[in-house]
């Protein structure tokens, strides 16, 4: 079934204070996995779920973003004198992948509120929402078939992953009932980071959201909650609890391959993952893990 091309946005305006000091002069979003920051891999999840109109919603440390969807004509050139087009080919590929916008959040003051940035540049139509903590790998095509639901279903659409009970408390965490997809449900209640006894499951929110333009009224009412910060999760809670609002909330359980490039341990492990799974790194470092192993 074809979907229609919808925008994506990219919130990268949180303090990435987990990451300090490497996030103080660049967002976290920048932070390289392998070889790519991981920005650059959620744009082309993007772009090959159709989509080619990117917003990225900013912070204090907004160069670093801009300059790594611009072109670099010097180094273009440079490259391309010494004739070296496969790095040349790198470079300009992110330049290439699509229609990347920026915005200002202005204070960060939660995701809820990065979101809402977006409305001007979305207008009256169903969007995309994309964190760059969640790098879903390329063979898992998530996003295509949660605009395929939401389109379907008029929905607004989460995705959500089978954690451990005991790390729900970091993440958003959903009151399901099964539909008629095995791997659709829909959603009744959500609650940010609750602990464990207080969790309705062990469903949680992972960063990819297809939204309807009606959360944006929804934000504007929305009033700080958990760390002061307006929660896009308080937000689709409400949507959840009143189906006149927008029709209902739906969840895509998402079974493939995921990487939590959020914490540090995490991160390490997502590009160490990454590596291995690349032709020209993966035998080599697998070879050296191998050896190290040995020695722990
Ligand atoms: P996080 O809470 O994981 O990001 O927000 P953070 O605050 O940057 O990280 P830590 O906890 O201090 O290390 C999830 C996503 O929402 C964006 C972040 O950039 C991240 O992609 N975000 C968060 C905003 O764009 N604006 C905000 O005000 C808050």
């Amino acid at each position: 079934m074809s979907t229609p091309s919808i925008k994506a946005v990219i919130p990268a305006a949180g303090l990435g204070t987990r990451f300090l000091p490497a996030t103080k002069a660049m967002p976290k979003e920048m932070l390289p996995v392998v070889d790519k920051p991981a920005i650059q891999y959620v744009v082309e999840e993007a772009v090959a779920a159709g989509i080619d109109d990117v917003l990225v919603i900013i912070g204090r440390n907004k160069n670093a973003l801009a300059n790594h969807f611009d072109r670099v004509t010097e180094l273009e050139h440079t490259l391309e004198q010494k004739g070296d087009l496969t790095k040349l080919e790198r470079v300009m590929e992110a330049s290439s992948l699509a229609d990347v916008h920026f915005v200002r959040q202005g204070d960060p003051k939660g995701l809820g509120h990065a979101v809402l940035r977006a409305q001007k540049h979305v207008g009256d139509e169903t969007f995309a929402v994309l964190l760059g903590d969640d790098l879903i790998d390329a063979r898992d095509p998530l996003l295509t078939r949660m605009i395929e639901v939401s389109h379907g279903q008029s929905a607004t659409v989460v995705a959500l992953m089978e954690v451990d009970p005991s790390q729900i408390h970091l993440y958003g965490c959903a009151d399901v009932e099964p539909t008629a997809d095995p791997d659709v449900v829909r959603i009744n209640a959500l609650v940010e980071k609750p602990s464990a006894d207080e969790a309705p499951s062990n469903l949680a929110i992972i960063g990819r959201y297809v939204l309807k333009p009606e959360i944006f009224d929804v934000l504007e009412r929305t009033e700080p909650g958990k760390g002061g910060e307006i929660q896009l999760t308080d937000a689709l809670q409400q949507l959840a609890g009143d189906e006149q609002l927008a029709g209902p909330v739906l969840g895509v359980v998402f079974g493939g391959r995921r990487y939590d490039t959020g914490d540090r341990l995490d991160y390490l492990k997502s590009s160490i993952q990454l590596a291995l799974d690349r032709d020209d790194l993966g035998p080599a470092l697998g070879a050296w893990i191998k050896e190290l192993a040995e020695t722990l």
